[in-house]
């Protein structure tokens, strides 16, 4: 298969990419880093992405950033940044990738725990997470020609320790859970489903 993993770099993406790889041809994607450098904030940029990338089997995106702090000092310019990034940005890939992917097709999604089990500080990534969750649910009604979506909504993860404060009383989860997640959905047959990994 042909897959391009976006965040195909980062702490959850490499450890998916070193495991896909094996098999399968694999195109990085990131802003900075990768094969390929695309802003999934900018639309054009992923349209231009898919361009230079053609037809694909599978789409995984494990970016996007959102905000963390106090809801007291939370401003509509912060909680943007979720929705811009986290959300939009991957909800484009779909929104634009659906033209370009071949039948019987997959695209995942990464949302989290916090949609379920928010901390202190998560708001705006919670409510960002739960958007994620809805959308591939919905949107796998209605995509064509066979072509699936999930999201993967990993807990914490044992390769961010800089999260654990954070996280206080939750487990971080072992990578090979979260790789196989992604596994799950990318060489399975499930469809419009939230893959927990914690
Ligand atoms: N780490 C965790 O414990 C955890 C738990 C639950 C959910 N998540 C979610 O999983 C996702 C990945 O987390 P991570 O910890 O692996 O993050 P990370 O180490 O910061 O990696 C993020 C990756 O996404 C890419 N990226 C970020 N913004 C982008 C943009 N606008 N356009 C294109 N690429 C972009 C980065 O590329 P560049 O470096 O080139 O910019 C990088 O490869 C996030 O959505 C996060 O909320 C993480």
């Amino acid at each position: 298969m042909k897959i391009i993993i976006v965040g195909g770099a980062g702490t959850i993406g490499n450890k998916v990419t070193a495991d896909l790889e094996k098999d399968h041809e694999v195109i990085k994607v990131g802003r900075t880093s990768g094969d390929i450098q695309a802003d999934i904030t900018q639309p054009e940029s992923i349209e231009v992405m898919f361009k230079t990338i053609g037809s694909f089997d599978a789409l995984v995106s494990i970016s996007g950033t959102g905000h963390f702090g106090p809801l007291k000092t939370m401003t509509a310019a912060d909680f943007q940044v979720g929705l811009q990034s986290k959300l939009l940005g991957q909800v484009n890939l779909v929104l634009i990738g659906q033209h370009y992917i071949n039948p019987k097709g997959s695209f995942t999604l990464t949302s989290g725990i916090l949609s379920e089990d928010p901390v202190f500080g998560s708001a705006n990534l919670a409510a960002v997470n739960a958007a994620l969750n809805s959308f591939a649910m919905a949107a796998a009604l209605e995509l064509e020609n066979d072509v699936r979506i999930n999201v993967v909504s990993p807990g914490v993860v044992e390769d961010s320790p800089e999260l654990f404060g954070a996280f206080p009383g939750h487990m971080p989860v072992s990578m090979p859970v979260v790789v196989n997640a992604y596994r799950k959905s990318v060489l399975g047959v499930v469809n419009g489903q939230v893959i927990k990994a914690f």
